[in-house]
């Protein structure tokens, strides 16, 4: 199982970044191949420029730089998005690499007879925000409703692909470290697996995706599978890892304040 790991944030040692190198160390722990996409440190153009406007219309091909981005989509079978909210949304970046590789032929496709078909459906896709406004906050402005509608509705679903999950990460700011790191610690482990581990049993297939924002409690209860049924761990197998596991989180600098919506 390999899994696409992209992360939107250009300091290396921010808390995003931290939540997606956690998240992508967790799933090699339990033996899942990962792809870490840091797409600041690689530079890519989020420009959404006149080839990407060609193509959309139908002429011309993908730019290089769009299918070395498709090829590491064709090759993952879960994808992770890791970003922190910038204006109750994604940053630019991120939303320039959906713009310019989720496209016709990859992520959709019209068929000579004009039937849309969502092309995505092969691949599991797992949203990590990092922000700082609290939850109460988010739910209050209807920020939850939002993101349903515009990422997991407008983007992922579109496409076809499954939701996985959806894991905020609040008060980026405020909260201890150790807190933080405990989240962090508990998403890392939970994602992973979801993601890490092959089909083991078709009985335990489920019909409806799981959506959670750091409720659940670890190590699981009995067994964690995949919210698609794709895979299971037993929580020995998990939780023998999980107490190995120091958590710590030690970021060089302060999280400056995001001001609190009234
Ligand atoms: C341009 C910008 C816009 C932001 N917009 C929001 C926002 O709408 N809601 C929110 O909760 N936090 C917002 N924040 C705060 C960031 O989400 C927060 O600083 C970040 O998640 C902290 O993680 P980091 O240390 O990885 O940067 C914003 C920050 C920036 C720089």
């Amino acid at each position: 199982m390999t899994t696409l790991v992209v992360v939107s944030h250009p300091d290396p040692q921010s808390l995003t970044q931290h939540v997606a190198r956690s998240t992508a160390d967790a799933i090699r722990d339990l033996g899942g191949d990962v792809d870490f996409a840091d797409l600041h440190a690689e530079s890519f153009d989020p420009r959404f420029a006149e080839a990407d406007v060609n193509l959309f219309r139908g002429k011309g091909t993908p730019p290089a730089d769009v299918v070395a981005e498709q090829d590491r989509i064709d090759r993952a079978d879960d994808l992770i998005l890791v970003f922190p909210m910038y204006w109750w949304s994604m940053p630019a970046l991120l939303k320039g690499w959906i713009d310019r590789v989720f496209v016709s032929g990859l992520a959709y496709e019209f068929t000579p007879g004009s039937e849309f078909v969502k092309k995505l459906d092969r691949l599991t896709v797992h949203l990590i925000p990092v922000a700082g406004d609290d939850a109460e906050s988010f739910d209050r402005h209807g920020v939850y409703e939002a993101f349903r509608t515009q990422i997991e509705r407008g983007i992922i679903e579109y496409c076809g692909a499954t939701l996985g999950s959806t894991t905020f990460v609040h008060e980026s700011d405020t909260k201890s470290r150790d807190v933080l790191a405990a989240e962090i610690h508990d998403l890392s482990e939970s994602i992973a697996s979801r993601v890490a581990y092959p089909a083991t049993a078709t009985s335990r297939r489920r019909s409806k995706t799981v959506n959670w924002r750091l409720t659940g409690t670890w190590p699981p209860s009995s067994e964690a599978c995949l919210p698609n049924g794709r895979g299971c761990a037993t929580t020995d197998q998990l939780g023998a890892r999980y107490r190995e596991v120091p958590r710590t989180l030690r970021l060089p600098y302060a999280n400056p304040r995001w001001s609190r919506r009234t």
